[in-house]
């Protein structure tokens, strides 16, 4: 059986609508979790059915902390979506991983203190593996994307993801740098968690914007910087995600690697009699 995909696009700092997107439609929803951070916008592109949501709401006034991951990720599976591409503006941990540069990234290590992660917190319990928590096959389509539209990226690499708001200090800085991270980050492990547990696909494009506060040559970073490197990523993620989006649409069989089956052996709860 085949299934004809649909994209959620989830944006982050800076990236707040879709262009090219057809037939574009706002809409409200509410989910059993409470609101997600904004309406989403549902729309095609190049044919392919999509639905976005702005991470932090069109003008950015969701924190990472007061995100209700939850209600954000209820409402992409309840609209129809099966395969999510969450974009993000990232800290760099590694010298090769510039401003400007991309990574797919294919790990996470969790530093985060104040975050609901789970829809499986009372009642029912279950323990869905995170062994890999991104699907490879996105990340595949992200990489050929990305090559083709000649855009810097590196397959691979592991996101800290830190509580904030403030950012790191040094010695957590060169701390997560010693672990092996290649980026940092505050949003983009419940959204893998929590997509899992919905059995969704998940795949993360992280846009490193700064060198955090480890590197002796450059700034530490500050919203200004982020903001400055922001307005070329968000130009070439629109390239690439113009570029992926026709690859990702194109209709498959169930995802090979189990994203779509994550509960099948994960349920703790014995079924009620
Ligand atoms: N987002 C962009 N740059 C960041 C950094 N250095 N730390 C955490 N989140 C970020």
């Amino acid at each position: 059986m085949s299934t004809k995909p649909v994209i959620g696009l989830i944006g982050g700092s800076g990236l707040y609508d879709i262009e090219g997107l057809e037939n574009k439609v706002w809409r409200k929803v509410s989910t059993p979790w409470g609101e997600p951070s904004d309406e989403v916008l549902l729309g095609t592109l190049k044919g392919v059915d999509c639905v976005f949501l702005p991470r932090h709401g069109r003008g950015h006034y969701v924190s990472p902390s007061g995100l209700n991951y939850r209600a954000n990720i209820h409402a992409l599976k309840s609209l129809g979506v099966t395969d999510i591409l969450s974009l993000s503006a990232v800290g760099s941990l590694k010298e090769e991983l510039a401003p400007g540069h991309f990574v797919i990234v294919d790990q996470f290590i969790d530093r985060s203190v104040a975050r609901q992660s789970s829809f499986f917190d009372t009642g029912c319990v279950a323990h869905i593996s995170m062994a890999d928590p991104v699907c490879q096959r996105m990340g595949d389509k992200v990489a050929e994307a990305a090559q083709d539209v000649a855009i810097p990226f590196t397959r691979g690499g592991t996101y800290l993801m830190m509580e904030g708001p403030q950012f790191s200090t040094k010695a957590e800085s060169h701390l997560y740098r010693s672990w092996g991270c290649s980026v940092i980050g505050m949003t983009n492990l419940p959204e893998a968690k929590l997509a899992r547990e919905a059995e969704m696909c998940y795949a993360t494009i992280a846009m490193v914007t700064d060198y955090d506060c480890w590197h002796p040559e450059h700034e530490h970073v500050t919203v200004d910087a982020v903001i400055k490197t922001l307005h070329a990523n968000i130009a070439n993620a629109r390239k690439l995600i113009e570029a992926v989006i026709p690859r990702l649409g194109q209709p498959r069989s169930v995802c090979q690697l189990g994203c779509e089956h994550a509960l099948d052996h994960a349920l703790m709860t014995a079924p009620s009699k």
